[in-house]
């Protein structure tokens, strides 16, 4: 099982947002929080993917890195379903099966795993 780290965009805001409401980004991770996955969960400011709020990224050590969009504030128990595919993946790939739909549509970017030295021997 890998150490998973869920990093959450608490700025994240939908087209039509509420400025006095708290932003959705802060209310997923909110929830997020609450639920206490086994992972650890970390707020940022900010990945980049505005236009597409809610937004997460999922990563492990050894396992490609996930940036999903598309979101709501009620997406918690979702995104732990899809860190618990990436914690228990053999080849550090989330796998397709079992994926929550929001995780099938909603996905920006994958991004290969940090090279290692013993990769850059190779
Ligand atoms: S404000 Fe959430 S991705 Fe930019």
């Amino acid at each position: 099982m890998r150490d998973v780290v869920i990093h959450v965009c608490v700025t994240c805001r939908h087209e039509g947002w509420d400025p006095e409401a708290p932003r959705p980004g802060a209310r997923l991770h909110a929830a997020l929080t609450r639920l206490a996955p086994p992972a650890r969960i970390v707020a940022v400011e900010c990945l980049g993917n505005c236009r597409r709020a809610c937004t997460v990224s999922l990563s492990a050590p050894g396992a490609w890195t996930y940036v999903f969009g598309d979101l709501t504030p009620e997406a918690g128990p979702d995104v732990v379903v899809a860190a618990g595919l990436l914690g228990a993946s053999a080849d550090g790939l989330m796998p397709w099966r079992g994926r929550p739909e929001p995780f099938k549509r909603g996905m920006i970017a994958r991004i290969p795993p940090f090279p290692t030295l013993e990769d850059a021997a190779e």
